[in-house]
């Protein structure tokens, strides 16, 4: 069911301590309040189990930040959905720009991926975006579609309706280069369109499409405010909680 959601992605960030000690922040900065939206904190793998344990689960969820398109076996140094799923994580973020660049992950190997993470019960968070060459030469919505074609688009109407989408111009992560938000708007009712083609409009108005890319507290309202920006993947201002609760304070 579509809704608002922040979701912050520590990626490869904070000890084990520092990671709990961020956790127990964010609790005690939102017991006093009701946020007008889900919110999730990707955290290192190392890191779920404790985080779980320290976030009021009434107002925070746990997600992973990958696993393994095998389902067990002999696969040194991987993780399984099912892992992820014992650790009391609710969501895994799949197929982000930096595992696709830096560890070849592929829209084939995505594909897998998808559906491990959806048959162990967990919602895949599926990141799509493009890189800076492309959006000069105006290929953007090309490349997203391809992107959602080719790893998601197997999937029944009833398994892509649990389906988190978070659109990331590549070109925006880490850089302070935020996409504005008429840019983020237009490519969201465009991903959404997509959605609409293969599956019919209850399932696309029902899909939360997410932004991410050097959003922070001062730019989070005016992204958020678009009609097909669901919420935003944070990266760097997740990793400190006010600005990650400046940004939750958005909706
Ligand atoms: O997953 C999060 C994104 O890569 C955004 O990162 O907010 O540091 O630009 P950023």
């Amino acid at each position: 069911m579509r809704q608002n959601i922040v979701a912050g992605n520590w990626k490869m960030n904070k000890t084990l301590q520092e990671g709990v000690e961020l956790a127990s922040e964010l609790k005690s900065i939102l017991a006093s309040k009701t946020p007008n939206c889900k919110v999730i904190v990707g955290v290192p793998a190392t890191h779920i189990t404790e985080v779980v344990k320290t976030v009021d689960a009434d107002k925070v969820a746990v997600a992973a930040q990958n696993c393994a398109d095998k389902e067990s076996g002999a696969y040194t140094g991987e993780i399984s959905a099912s892992m992820v799923k014992s650790t009391g994580a609710e969501y895994i973020i799949l197929g982000h720009s930096e595992r696709r660049e830096y560890y070849g992950e592929t829209n084939e190997i995505l594909k897998e991926k998808t559906d491990l993470t959806l048959a162990n019960g967990l919602t895949p968070i599926f990141c799509i975006g493009e890189v800076l060459e492309e959006r000069e030469a105006n290929k953007q919505n090309e490349v997203v579609k391809t992107q959602i074609e080719e790893a998601l688009f197997h999937l029944s109407a009833e398994e892509f309706g649990k389906i988190v989408i978070a659109y990331e111009p590549v070109w925006a992560i880490g850089t302070g280069k935020v996409a504005t938000p008429e840019q983020a708007q237009e490519i969201h009712a465009y991903i959404r369109s997509v959605i609409a083609d293969k599956y019919g409009a209850e399932v696309a108005d029902n899909c939360s499409i997410l932004y991410g890319g050097s959003c922070k507290p001062g730019n989070a309202k005016e992204l958020f405010a678009n009609p097909d920006v669901d919420g935003g993947l944070i990266g760097g201002a997740s990793l400190n909680a006010e600005d990650f609760v400046g940004i939750i304070d958005a909706f």
